[in-house]
């Protein structure tokens, strides 16, 4: 195990490491230069047939949930189908109406989550159209499926989960792409959007590069038994992803928010006992982002912002944390690693064994 894990003190580590190589994998041989587009040669499914899709339902669970939130958002921006993520564990118990012209999209990075395995058996017991978007080649969900996407993020040890994350919102992107350009966006569109995956690796690269500085940002937060994770629209399932994390392994109580949503409850809470990390991207919602990093701060709330090159944030601010600024449908991607890093180092400020934390497992293949 020791070999395995290299130079690193936890896998982890080791694989937040692993994401821009894993990243480069997931793309590899799949953009199209020349036709700004994207093949996915699994997803067995033609043009005509992926132009008839009407939604797009994406199931899975923990962080894959989160991941297909991301995905979902950038579908419906790119491709302009509507799409929504839904846990699986509770897709398959609600008897879902299943429609003919919606896509069902499983993810998921073990390939064997008896939630979603499930919710894709009862999908299809109904005649729904499912594909996968999976890590492990030859899992249950993979052999299930009508056809999907492998994400090549390579064996993730981990039970806190970072390159299989990352290689899903990759694999989303893919294929919010692919179904655009068979549809209205337009060759513009699809080759901007191209050149920001190229770039994720060394933008990523960039960030695990300063993992110094955020073990110390990490440090300060641990200090906090509760914590508010704050972001809007995209931004949102980045938040979700970071307080999940941080409960997942340093065993803080973190909750997610919509920033937009602060002011109708939560806003009650905060206080210097209880920081914010605030996802504010370099986008159209600047503006309003920073208004709620000053509503937060009139409360005394201690901010740690994770924002973009050249963004001014409120004086006072515990800690800036900047990420090279990509395509904004793709930033997401990006925001989310800094927030991994944190809670690996919380974890460890805390004595806590980063790679068996208490209560989980890596996959959950039981009822
Ligand atoms: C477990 C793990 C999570 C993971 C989830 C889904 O609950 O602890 O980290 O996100 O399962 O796993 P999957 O293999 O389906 O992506």
């Amino acid at each position: 195990e020791e070999f395995e894990r290299g130079l690193h003190e936890h896998f982890m580590m080791k694989e937040i490491h692993e994401q821009p190589d894993a990243v480069g994998r997931v793309i590899r041989g799949r953009l199209d230069e020349r036709f700004h587009t994207v093949h996915l040669g699994g997803l067995n499914m033609d043009a005509r047939e992926a132009r008839e899709i009407k939604r797009v339902k994406i199931l899975g669970c923990g962080s894959a949930y989160y991941a297909g939130q991301m995905g979902a958002q950038f579908i419906e921006e790119v491709a302009r189908i509507p799409a929504d993520a839904e846990p699986a564990s509770e897709f398959r118990y609600r008897n879902p109406v299943v429609e003919r012209d919606t896509l069902y999209v499983a993810v998921s990075q073990s390939g064997e989550t008896l939630d979603t395995l499930v919710a894709v058996q009862e999908l299809k017991r109904k005649g729904g159209r499912v594909i996968g978007l999976v890590n492990a080649v030859g899992s249950s969900i993979a052999r299930e499926v009508d056809g999907g996407v492998y994400l090549h993020a390579g064996p993730e040890v981990s039970v806190a989960s970072t390159k299989a994350l990352t290689n899903m919102a990759v694999g989303f992107a893919m294929l919010g792409i692919h179904l655009g350009r068979i549809r209205d966006v337009s060759p513009a569109d699809g080759r901007r959007l191209i050149e920001g995956l190229k770039k994720l690796p060394a933008d990523i690269a960039a960030i695990v590069a300063q993992e110094e500085e955020l073990a110390k940002i990490a440090g300060r937060l641990a200090k906090h038994e509760s914590l508010f994770f704050v972001g809007r629209t995209r931004g949102y399932p980045v938040a979700r992803e970071g307080a999940q994390k941080l409960k997942e392994i340093s065993y803080r109580h973190a909750e997610a928010y919509q920033t937009s949503e602060l002011k109708h409850g939560p806003l009650a809470l905060i206080s210097p006992d209880v920081p914010s990390v605030a996802i504010v991207p370099d986008d159209e919602l600047l503006d309003r982002n920073i208004g709620a990093l000053h509503e937060i701060g009139a409360r005394s709330g201690p901010l740690y912002v994770v924002t973009h090159p050249g963004v001014e944030v409120p004086d006072g601010v515990a800690a800036k944390i900047v990420v090279p600024k990509n395509e904004p449908e793709l930033d997401p991607i990006l925001l989310t690693i800094p927030l991994q890093i944190i809670a690996y180092y919380a974890a460890v400020a805390l004595g806590h064994d980063v790679d068996k934390p208490r209560n989980l497992a890596k996959s959950v293949t039981v009822e």
